[in-house]
């Protein structure tokens, strides 16, 4: 077993760069079997949703060169199977775009329920109902979700609740279809636009990503297309916070600050100092937070992604900060190990009531989902004396060699090996 081994007190300073956008890639790498021709795909982050992903892409008939310095090169014109079971899918959540996206290839797909976070019920219904809605006929057996259709035909599409995997499976499914498809009340998040984007680039018509009304032209035919994906604004906002939360100085390089506004907001808010650059944001810590109250919203509300780090930050507030998480009805996992470490938090429902603590402690503590493991690095970087996390697996799945940017901006930080035993081996950090 590997843990996260972080000594904590360190100010972060200097500069970090931010990878590709995660939840853009795992969405973009499916879509790109909606052509037979070679997708070029560049700022990719290298992290285990998208290996995950390229091994699923190449079981299905791809070929895939995948290249750790952030760019694969996918010819989906040996795909020949339009099936994924459980155990190619269960690692990843957002296994759900094979399905839009094999659908508008071949007009079948039979895709198991999907993995990913246990951040509370994760239904699909809008994505079926989107599906059907395009003449798809839908059958959910034994966990494997059937859908299948003679052709797709565009029609409007109203969601019932904001969803960003609806709104970019719904897309999918409709670029190929017959005739226009609007999609009302869709997700506005920055990588539904990088999605479009995308899709507009192999020949699509889509108009309007970005607001609440998406309309797409169906077309007949996709091309291979070079793309370059979004920087991520969830590792952007973490570094952010961490920088914060540390008393820190360090520049967040490569990002689109609009896409970080309501983090840098909320930050403004605490009374930290944030300078905002073309591609850059500057954090400076000043100090304790003042509190806040928080409440996580689609955007460009602040993301239920960024809450549980936030959460940290405030744990160490100046007075009681009130955080609703509108989103995710179970994603305060993270506190009960926040209170391990000496944090003051109640939870009800889906409020969170922080009453600042004068410091947090090290303790051993388990990143119960990827959000969450990216809140307690920045709970152990905080911390008086040791923390260890475990449970790693979720923090891979998202943020890129993250243990290594964070010691480049100055943290006590190292992954360490475990055995059976619990004996932690060759590590700098245990005395
Ligand atoms: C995506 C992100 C995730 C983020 C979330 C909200 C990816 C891979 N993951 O997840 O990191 O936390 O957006 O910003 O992009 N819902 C339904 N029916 C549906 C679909 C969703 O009721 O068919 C509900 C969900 O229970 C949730 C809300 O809608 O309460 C938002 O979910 P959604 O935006 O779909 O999240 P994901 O796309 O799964």
């Amino acid at each position: 077993m590997e843990k996260l081994l972080i000594r904590g007190g360190n100010r972060l300073t200097g500069t970090v760069k931010v990878s590709g956008a995660k939840n853009a890639a795992v969405a973009i790498l499916p879509a790109a079997l909606l052509t037979d021709e070679t997708c070029v795909i560049e700022n990719l982050p290298y992290i285990n949703d998208v290996t995950v992903l390229a091994e699923i892409l190449s079981e299905l008939g791809a070929k895939v060169a995948l290249d750790p310095v952030g760019r694969i090169i996918i010819e989906p014109y040996y795909v020949n199977k339009y099936k994924a079971d459980y155990k190619m899918v269960k690692r990843m959540r957002a296994s759900y775009y094979l399905l839009g996206a094999l659908l508008g290839r071949f007009g079948r797909a039979e895709i198991a329920f999907p993995g990913g976070c246990e951040i509370g019920v994760r239904p699909i219904d809008q994505h079926i109902k989107g599906f059907e809605a395009l003449g798809a006929n839908i059958n959910i057996e034994k966990g494997v979700i059937y859908a299948e259709a003679d052709k797709l035909v565009g029609t409007e599409i109203y969601l019932d609740v904001v969803s960003v995997g609806a709104t970019i499976n719904i897309m999918l499914a409709a670029v190929r279809a017959e005739g226009i498809t609007t999609i009302v009340n869709a997700a506005k998040e920055p990588h539904v636009v990088d999605v479009a984007n995308f899709l507009n680039n192999m020949g699509s018509n889509i108009k309007g990503a970005g607001t609440d009304v998406i309309k797409i032209k169906g077309v007949e035919k996709l091309h291979g297309c070079n793309y370059t994906i979004i920087p991520d604004q969830i590792e952007a906002g973490t570094f952010m916070i961490a920088a914060a939360a540390t008393g820190g100085d360090v520049t967040v390089d490569k990002v689109i600050p609009k896409h970080l506004e309501a983090v840098t907001a909320k930050l403004l808010e605490t009374g930290m100092k944030v300078v905002e650059g073309d591609d850059y944001v500057r954090v400076i810590g000043m100090g304790l937070p003042r509190c806040v109250n928080l409440k996580t919203l689609p955007y460009p509300g602040f993301p239920t992604d960024l809450q549980q780090p936030m959460t940290v930050f405030l744990s160490v507030a100046d007075g009681t900060s009130i955080i609703t998480e509108n989103v995710w009805e179970s994603r305060y996992k993270h506190v009960a190990e926040l209170r391990k470490m000496g944090a003051n938090i109640k939870t009800e429902d889906r409020i969170a009531i922080i009453q600042g603590v004068e410091s947090l402690t090290g303790a051993s503590v388990s990143a119960t989902d990827l959000r969450a493991g990216a809140a307690l690095i920045i709970a152990g970087l905080m911390a008086e004396g040791l923390t260890q996390i475990d449970n790693l697996e979720h923090i891979d799945r998202g943020y890129e060699r993250i243990e290594q940017k964070f010691i480049k901006l100055g943290a006590d930080i190292e992954r360490a090996t475990v055995d059976e035993d619990g004996n932690i081996t060759g590590s700098s950090l245990v005395v």
